[in-house]
């Protein structure tokens, strides 16, 4: 009986796809991190979650069972001695690393006046949010050059291509992040090192109501959130998930995506495709 022709692959994508794989994440310790670090966790990797949040990253770490196959290093991301002790801490663990994950990032408070804006506010975004990803790009690059293979993979977000969804600064930065990742995909295509983005659209994480005082972030507050990004979506009838964002990280950082490099895979639903502001489709 002859085998049929697509079995190799259905089967190499129902199994572990990371076996042998190290990985770091940032912003591992809530949200899309968490679910990221799960994920490739789940296919084998051995995984070092960084976060500013070291009670919730030690909880996730212990969830999976700790040692020997994660870990939670404290890292802010702005900092580039936290960046490169938390990759060294990783290699001295784990023996390399091969995935990198720039995944910590903050949205900031709406502020529809730019009048308004205050620059220590601008500031900080773009240290997290630009800074951040381009000193993880940097020090992953340090161990995986010499390697001469390796992931790196920046979440960025639908504010990457289109303006007015978010504060100015996080547009701005996540536009710098897609532009970063295509330099330095530039560069590391020489090595053999993949260099990409995964853009979401609007997920119900902590970023989504962080802009709120504290008492407001109530379980309604979330489900407003829903719908308002539900009704405004182009796909229909499919809610974006943690998880939509963290299987488009596991393709990325896994072999089936080998010859993928310097692109910004976007997990929107069509949303940065279509404009429908003419109702040309009623
Ligand atoms: N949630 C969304 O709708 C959405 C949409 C598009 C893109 N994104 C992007 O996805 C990424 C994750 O967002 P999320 O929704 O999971 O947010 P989140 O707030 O739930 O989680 C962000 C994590 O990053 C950590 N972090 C923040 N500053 C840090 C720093 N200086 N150093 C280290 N860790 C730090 C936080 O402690 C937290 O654990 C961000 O880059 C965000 O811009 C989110």
């Amino acid at each position: 009986m002859s085998t049929p022709r697509f079995s190799s692959t259905v089967s190499s994508l129902s199994a572990q796809r990371l076996v042998g794989k190290v990985a770091l994440v940032t912003g591992g310790a809530t949200g899309i991190g968490e679910c990221i670090v799960r994920l490739l966790y789940k296919h084998g990797a051995k995984v070092c979650i960084v976060d500013v949040q070291d009670n919730l990253g030690q909880l996730v770490c212990q969830s999976l069972g700790g040692d020997p196959n994660t870990c939670f290093f404290h890292c802010d991301v702005t900092k580039e001695d936290d960046v490169r002790s938390a990759v060294d801490f990783t290699v001295n663990k784990f023996g390399t690393l091969d995935i990198m994950v720039n995944n910590a990032g903050i949205a900031g408070s709406p502020c529809p006046d730019i009048r308004n804006v205050e620059l220590s506010d601008f500031e900080k975004i773009f240290d997290i949010n630009v800074k951040g990803v381009f000193i993880g790009m940097k020090h992953a690059a340090r161990i995986m050059i010499p390697q001469s293979k390796g992931s790196i993979i920046s979440i960025c977000s639908v504010s990457s291509a289109l303006g007015g969804i978010g504060p100015h600064a996080y547009t701005g930065s996540k536009h710098a992040v897609s532009g970063l990742n295509k330099s330095v995909a530039a560069e590391l295509g020489k090595y053999g090192i993949r260099v990409n983005c995964v853009s979401p659209y609007a997920v119900a994480t902590g970023l989504a109501l962080a802009h709120l005082p504290e008492d407001e972030r109530t379980e309604e507050a979330l489900v407003g959130f829903r719908d308002f990004v539900g009704r405004h979506a182009n796909l229909q009838g499919v809610e974006l998930t943690v998880d939509d964002v963290a299987n488009a990280v596991l393709f990325l950082a896994s072999d089936e995506a080998r010859y993928i490099s310097g692109t910004n895979l976007m997990v929107d639903g069509g949303f940065t495709s279509i404009n429908n502001s003419l109702q040309s489709f009623g």
